[in-house]
């Protein structure tokens, strides 16, 4: 097995072993730590598992997952290509907001597998994700446009699911996607 697989394997044991946030763990079905190419250029980060995540242990497998690998395919890429995770790695339940507890509960082990994937970007899929990084950032004024994290060029993106519905942010995130080709080549 490759090399990071293998501590990307650890990670998620990790959370298990310390009993990290408890109470979801108690109410989720499987843990949810994220997947795909341990050697990605690309690390996206949504929010929170929901039903079918919880249901399958896999990131993005629901609606918004076939939305998000519709973007993925729209510039060219699959998500064998890309590592797919999360701030939560646990549902909350009813799929409500995660708490700012949850996610600080949770940052070391995101932290953990960006060292360990060490990609060329990180795309935040929503303003949780994104705020984990940049507290103060606001989506709606800064999505598509790229800034530098910890060395590392970061993203912020809507959230696929809100765009599900709604026309408008769902072209917005088709283009915004084009970004990330751009960023990547360089
Ligand atoms: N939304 C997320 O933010 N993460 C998932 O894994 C699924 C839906």
């Amino acid at each position: 097995m490759n090399d990071k697989q293998a501590r990307l394997d650890q990670i998620a044991a990790e959370i298990g072993k310390s009993n990290v946030c408890p109470d979801l763990a108690k109410t989720a079905k499987h843990l949810v730590p994220g997947e795909g190419n341990p050697d990605a250029d690309i690390m996206f980060v949504g929010e929170a598992p929901g039903k079918k995540e919880d249901e399958t242990g896999r990131p993005f497998v629901g609606a918004a997952g076939r939305f998000l690998d519709e973007l993925l395919l729209s510039i060219g890429l699959r998500r064998e290509d890309v590592f797919i995770t999360s701030i939560l790695k646990y549902r909350p339940p009813n799929n409500r907001d995660p708490k700012p507890h949850e996610k600080d509960a949770f940052w070391p082990y995101l932290l953990a597998q960006i060292e360990v994937i060490q990609p060329k970007l990180i795309v935040a899929l929503g303003r949780h994700g994104a705020n984990c990084f940049f507290p103060d950032l606001k989506i709606g004024e800064e999505h598509g446009r790229p800034r530098e994290w910890d060395g590392y060029t970061f993203l912020p993106l809507y959230h696929p699911a809100a765009a599900l519905y709604n026309g408008g942010m769902r072209q917005t995130l088709i283009d915004d996607f084009k970004v990330i080709t751009t960023l990547s080549r360089n």
